[in-house]
């Protein structure tokens, strides 16, 4: 029996892929490189220290994703493949819902013709919205989503709540990611940009490097501590062990749908997060204060109890480690996976 990994050789993807070999697991990644390349699994690998079964696939191709599940018994599935950019969805809307919804429904098809009826899904603290005050909590409306990308997520949500509805056969898990950053220590896997980047720590690392002359603070006005946007930063190691424990509960039996938000419960402001890379690398990092980003909001931060009483888990590495294991990736990798 194994675990199939969707969107397996993504920064989160990756990450979660040798925490589930560590765990014991056996998996099977899909990916179609749209946003990650042949060496990010050869990195895998590495850090496994064994092979790993990998199908160049697009989801929406149901005829190659069959064949995965007909030379496979897969028990479960995590599902990350998806397009990300809040920006880009703005300006390309079709390919975001074809390829998030499209992408979900047509993997959703194929697991019932398999009868593979359990799903971890990737969603996102942006399907809370901009009403909801911080910490935010599972239980609170959601809606409201500012940019297509978000709003993928939450009818993404609604579609899979639909399908156990449904059939009660279905266990979904949605986990409702704040915003993850770091890497794995060794610094041979961490997230690999397209062009400039649009979040915070890639921007940092790369101004670091020297790629980018200076950080724009995006807002100095807002009402937290400094002035600038709060946000609960979360280790990609720490979100990867979620995943084990979210596969782990899914697999113990009838779960119907459950929702976890997977963050630290903490908010960091940019200039906070600043400071710490800075102490953390060594490396100051020239910045100047911008206008506010449209569609940004002042704080955003979870309450992630839920996970730790039902999951068990909860975020283990600090402010300061994320910083370093950002920068280390960073540092020995200036150019990603494409040295
Ligand atoms: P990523 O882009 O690094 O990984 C996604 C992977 O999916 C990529 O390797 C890409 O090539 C693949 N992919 C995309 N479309 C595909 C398709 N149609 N078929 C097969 N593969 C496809 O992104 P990530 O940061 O690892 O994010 C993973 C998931 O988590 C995404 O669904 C994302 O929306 C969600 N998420 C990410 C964040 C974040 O800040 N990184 C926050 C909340 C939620
Ligand atoms: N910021 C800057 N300068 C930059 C980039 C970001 O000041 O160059 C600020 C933003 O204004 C915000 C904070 O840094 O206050 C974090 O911004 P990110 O873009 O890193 O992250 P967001 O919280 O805006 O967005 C993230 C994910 C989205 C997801 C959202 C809610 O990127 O995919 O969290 O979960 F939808």
């Amino acid at each position: 029996m194994a675990i199939l990994v969707t969107g397996g050789t993504g920064f989160i993807g990756s990450h979660t892929s040798v925490e589930l070999v560590k765990a014991g697991y056996d998996i099977v990644l899909v990916d179609n490189y749209y946003n990650s390349s042949p060496k990010s699994l050869e990195r895998i690998e590495e850090l496994t220290g064994q092979p790993i079964k990998f199908y160049e696939c697009d989801i929406r191709d149901k005829e190659g994703m069959s064949r995965i599940f007909e030379e496979n018994k897969i028990e479960a599935v995590i599902h990350f493949a998806g397009l990300k950019a809040v920006g880009e969805s703005c300006q390309k809307p079709m390919e975001y819902y074809d390829n998030n919804i499209g992408g979900t429904l047509a993997l959703c098809e194929v697991m019932r013709k398999y009868n593979c009826k359990n799903i971890v899904f990737s969603s996102s603290a942006t399907v809370y919205g901009m009403n909801n005050v911080s910490p935010l909590k599972e239980d609170m409306k959601t809606g409201g989503t500012t940019n297509p990308y978000g709003t993928t997520k939450y009818m993404i949500e609604i579609i899979l709540e639909d399908i156990v509805k449904s059939d009660d056969e279905w266990n979904v898990t949605l986990l409702r990611y704040f915003n993850p950053i770091g890497a794995h220590k060794s610094g041979r896997i961490g997230e690999n940009p397209n062009g400039i980047p649009n979040n915070l720590m890639p921007y940092i690392t790369q101004v670091a490097i020297g790629k980018l002359k200076e950080l724009s603070v995006f807002g100095d006005d807002y009402d937290t501590h400094d002035g600038t946007g709060v946000r609960d930063y979360i280790h990609v190691v720490d979100l990867a062990e979620g995943h084990v424990k979210a596969v782990d509960n899914i697999l113990e039996g009838k779960k119907g749908v459950q929702v976890f938000n997977l963050g630290t419960g903490t908010g960091y402001s940019v200039l906070d997060i600043v400071k710490a890379f800075e102490k953390a690398s060594g490396v100051k990092i020239p910045y100047k204060i911008a206008p506010r980003r449209p569609g940004d909001i002042a704080t955003c931060y979870s309450d992630p109890s839920k996970a730790k009483a039902v999951l068990g888990w909860e975020a283990k590495r600090d402010i300061n480690e994320m910083c370093e294991d950002s920068w280390r990736w960073q540092s020995q990798n200036p150019n990603g996976f494409e040295d």
